[in-house]
């Protein structure tokens, strides 16, 4: 019997609020993801698509409701604890990336590990076995800028992977990519669906959520999930 790793109850979130520039990005939304299973998010540009990634990925906390991580009820948790919760149970994978250009690539795959207080040696070892599967060895030391797109890509989804996260979230990730790397990317995400990752991606492309590796297709719609 699978069990739900990823819930939303009855999520809001409302920005600016009380300004006039209010907008409620998220209404009442509410889904249950079951562990190893792959979900896409669609629906048109504006319907808060990344809104409610950023909301079960512990970027951002809703308004109301309830979102709950492994059993944790982490919009409930003081920013400290919930960000603790995040390192050890999110990989988030963000639509531009969010690599720091002037840094080497192996210092922003180990980044997320810092925090955790892992041991240099330790950190390296873990980074170099992603370096190695992504393909990515021979360009260790080089900074982000001087990379390809589908390069900083790769790079992006190892920074994703290095805390050993279960859970995967991943923002538009075919959304600046060729036909040659989106089917690259949708192999790797295949992998991890197979070794066990539970993974929730946000997508308008068919070639992602028409793949038949899909377990679940929602549409939002105005802040809704519609199906
Ligand atoms: N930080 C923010 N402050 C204020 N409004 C925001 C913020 N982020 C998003 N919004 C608004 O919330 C609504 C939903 O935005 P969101 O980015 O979640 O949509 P989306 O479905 O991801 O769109 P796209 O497909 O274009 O990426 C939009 O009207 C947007 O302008
Ligand atoms: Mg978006």
């Amino acid at each position: 019997m699978a069990n739900p790793v990823v819930q939303a109850v009855n999520v809001t979130k409302t920005y600016n609020r009380g300004k006039p520039n209010e907008v409620t990005a998220v209404k009442h939304a509410s889904l249950k993801i079951d562990e190893g299973s792959l979900v896409v998010l669609k629906g048109p540009s504006g319907s808060g698509k990344t809104t409610l990634l950023s909301l079960i990925g512990c970027q951002t906390k809703p308004t109301r409701g309830e979102v709950i991580i492994r059993g944790k009820k982490v919009s409930k948790l003081p920013e400290k604890f919930m960000n603790q919760h995040k390192r050890r149970h999110i990989g988030f994978i963000f639509q531009h990336f969010q690599l720091i250009a002037g840094m080497s690539v192996l210092d922003n795959i180990v980044l997320p590990l810092i925090p955790e207080g892992v041991s240099p040696k330790a950190r390296n070892k873990r980074a170099d076995r992603l370096l190695e599967q992504f393909n990515l060895a021979h360009r260790r030391q080089f900074k982000i800028s001087s990379l390809s797109g589908g390069e900083q890509q790769r790079v992006a989804i190892a920074r994703a992977l290095i805390n050993n996260a279960g859970i995967l979230l991943a923002d538009e990730p075919t959304a600046h990519l060729d036909s040659k790397l989106t089917s690259d990317l949708l192999d790797y995400i295949e992998q991890l669906k197979q070794s066990g990752h539970t993974i929730l991606i946000t997508s308008h492309d068919p070639v992602i959520y028409q793949n038949p590796a899909v377990d679940r297709v929602l549409e939002m719609k105005d802040g809704q999930i519609t199906s």
